[in-house]
């Protein structure tokens, strides 16, 4: 009997590290093949998480246009306030799945790429750099693309590992989908295997035709884990998750607004007043900078129409969640993580009851676009249904 077992066992631990082995046999090669097609390289170098996330839809429909395998950078996350104080480059699959972009178009995440493909097929040497013409205008010789010039350029090329031996440039075609047979024509992947690009080749805004591609985006099990595991702690559902963008870099861009330097497209702001210029709604101050008194109306609007017994409140300064406390006499709980990562607050919005954003901005549109996708409620600050203005305030 007791031979019996141990036998069992030993083939159960066979069969096991087998079944791993098979596994890993499978994921490397799946890796190891390389796209004839070719592939699209960039930095994401505008922006914070937002403009990046923005400019990554883009560049995945970009890459999909051009039925190249896109090379998922990295996010960069700016850490000179906190340890390290330096620019970190955060693998995309620490936040989201990299699998499930791939029920929209190839991938491999960047580093792979690196690592598994380019010793062999994009070795030193052959490792063309391509740009507009008027970015070679910026470098000395006015003819090479500005890859490495300055933060986060140089660093982001470090971190990936590559040095450029020669630029290719280009003009008059831009990433839409207007130029795709040009792009084709111009750069087939038989001569032009890999398209490493300064910037996304995409627009900022994420254009229309793009934002649902926002569903492919999905967290990852770890992020997942711990979103829930704060949710659950913090917060008692129905909770309104908000979003003030109201510090002292934001207050000087909504400047813009007022000087009339800026029109109602102002970075994200399409979301809400439309993405047709034409037809666009007046983007309003009260939109872009929401004061104390535009938060604590459509808190208690939101807080009311949903029966919230939390309010969970991301911010880039100040909570005002005394102000906010006292509004509902201490029979709404309310909460304000500012979590080391802007990752957590974008969970935490995306999985509220409610989420008031600010339409301007881009973090608040990734939570917006998320949620979307998951058929919950959204509303902007000094616009309560997104797409319509605000009746004039009554009270
Ligand atoms: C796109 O690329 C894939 C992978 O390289 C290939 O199998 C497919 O035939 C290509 N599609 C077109 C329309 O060229």
């Amino acid at each position: 009997m007791a031979v019996h077992r141990e036998v069992f066992h030993v083939i159960t631990v066979i069969c096991l590290l087998l079944s791993l082995l098979l596994q890993t046999c499978r994921t490397y090669a799946e890796e190891l093949k390389w796209d004839v097609n070719g592939y699209v390289l960039y930095c994401p170098c505008m922006g914070r998480f937002g403009n990046q996330a923005d400019h990554f839809l883009g560049s995945l429909a970009f890459a999909k246009m051009l039925n190249r395998t896109l090379a998922v950078p990295p996010w960069i996350v700016y850490r000179h306030h906190i340890p390290p104080y330096t620019n970190v480059h955060v693998p995309y699959n620490e936040f989201f799945q990299l699998k499930a972009l791939t029920a929209y178009h190839r991938v491999v995440s960047l580093e792979n790429f690196m690592e598994k493909l380019a010793p062999k097929y994009w070795p030193t040497g052959q490792r063309n750099a391509y740009c507009y013409e008027t970015a070679a205008q910026r470098s000395a010789d006015k003819k090479s693309c500005p890859m490495k010039d300055g933060n986060p350029f140089g660093p982001f090329w470090e971190y990936v590992g590559v040095e450029f031996d020669q630029s290719i440039l280009f003009g008059g075609i831009s990433f839409g989908a207007y130029h795709q047979s040009q792009w084709m024509k111009k750069f087939p992947a038989s001569e032009h295997p890999v398209l490493a690009l300064p910037g996304a080749p995409a627009q900022f805004p994420v254009i229309e035709e793009h934002v649902g591609l926002q569903r492919y985006v999905v967290w990852s099990d770890k992020m997942v884990k711990e979103g829930e595991e704060h949710i659950a702690t913090l917060l008692t559902r129905p909770y309104v998750g908000i979003h003030l963008r109201i510090g002292i870099d934001w207050q000087n861009a909504c400047k813009m607004l007022k000087s009339g330097d800026a029109g109602p497209h102002f970075m994200a702001s399409p979301q809400c007043v439309g993405y047709n210029r034409q037809t666009a709604l007046p983007l309003t101050m009260t939109m872009c900078l929401p004061d104390l008194e535009e938060i604590l109306r459509a808190v208690k609007l939101w807080v009311k129409n949903t029966a919230a017994r939390c309010v969970y409140i991301a911010t880039d300064s100040e909570s005002h969640s005394s102000d906010i406390e006292k509004l509902f006499k201490g029979k709404v709980k309310v909460v304000s993580l500012q979590p080391d990562s802007a990752q957590t607050d974008l969970y935490i919005l995306g999985r509220a009851d409610h989420f008031i954003g600010n339409c301007v901005s881009s973090f608040s549109a990734f939570v917006k676009r998320q949620r979307d996708a998951h058929g919950l409620p959204s509303s902007f600050f000094g616009m309560d249904k997104p797409g319509k203005l605000n009746e004039k305030e009554e009270l």
